[in-house]
């Protein structure tokens, strides 16, 4: 792991930025696993919203299968499969990754994510502010993002509108949102395509992993 030196912002209370924190035999290892995951038993598709929509991202979950709004077992809304499981190796990442945001070597003790959202933005995809609040749990969210750069949008627990922050989330950058950050509304206005470099393992597109404590048993 990047050693002291790394850049770090805290956009407000809980809610951290490591640009590159993931080296490039990381993003690509993770690419593939992606890859892998997107291709079965539950393949990648955009997730239908229950107003008949269907959001712009694709998506695909490990350890648990979220859908609007709640976690399951297996994906009833796409082909009824069990999701694959969430790997001890992306729990250990996520135990790091706290333990860097939060520049205490025991802030990960104890955090046990058990479902990770894979997330593909092409060039027009977006996500709407929304909070990540069907965990029954507190836990820090981890966001790994892989590929083109994005503007990132974080504000506020209280409402889709302002004070937010903009920020560039690029290729093997780290955000991590607890605390008093952990239920803010949070979004992607806008990806920007062409940004990625391919010796990722990804040609086109952004790749963005949440990993998440559902709280569920
Ligand atoms: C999310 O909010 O679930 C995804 C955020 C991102 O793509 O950076
Ligand atoms: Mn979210």
């Amino acid at each position: 792991m990047p050693g002291t030196h790394q850049v770090r912002t805290e956009i407000t209370p809980g809610a951290v930025h490591l640009p590159r924190w993931l080296g490039p035999d990381q993003q690509r290892r993770l690419v593939e696993a992606c890859r892998g995951w997107a291709s079965g038993p539950v393949p990648m598709r955009h997730t239908r919203l229950p107003r008949g929509g269907v959001m712009s991202v694709q998506t695909v979950c490990v350890g648990w299968h979220w859908q609007p709004y709640r976690y399951t077992r297996t994906a009833d809304d796409v082909n009824g499969e069990r999701v694959a499981p969430l790997p001890g190796w992306l729990a250990e990442l996520g135990r790091r990754a706290l333990a860097d945001a939060y520049r205490d070597p025991a802030a990960g003790d104890g955090y046990a994510p058990d479902t990770a959202l894979v997330n593909f933005y092409d060039g027009q995809a977006r996500m709407g502010m929304h909070q990540d609040k069907d965990e029954r749990s507190g836990a820090p969210v981890v966001s790994l993002s892989i590929g083109d750069t994005c503007v990132f949008r974080f504000g506020n627990p209280v409402g889709r509108g302002k004070p937010y922050t903009d920020i560039e989330l690029g290729s093997g950058d780290l955000f991590v949102f607890g605390g008093p950050a952990r239920f803010a509304y949070h979004g992607v206005p806008r990806v920007r395509p062409g940004t990625g470099d391919p010796a990722t393992g990804l040609a086109a597109g952004r790749l963005n992993i949440t990993l998440r404590a559902t709280g569920l048993g």
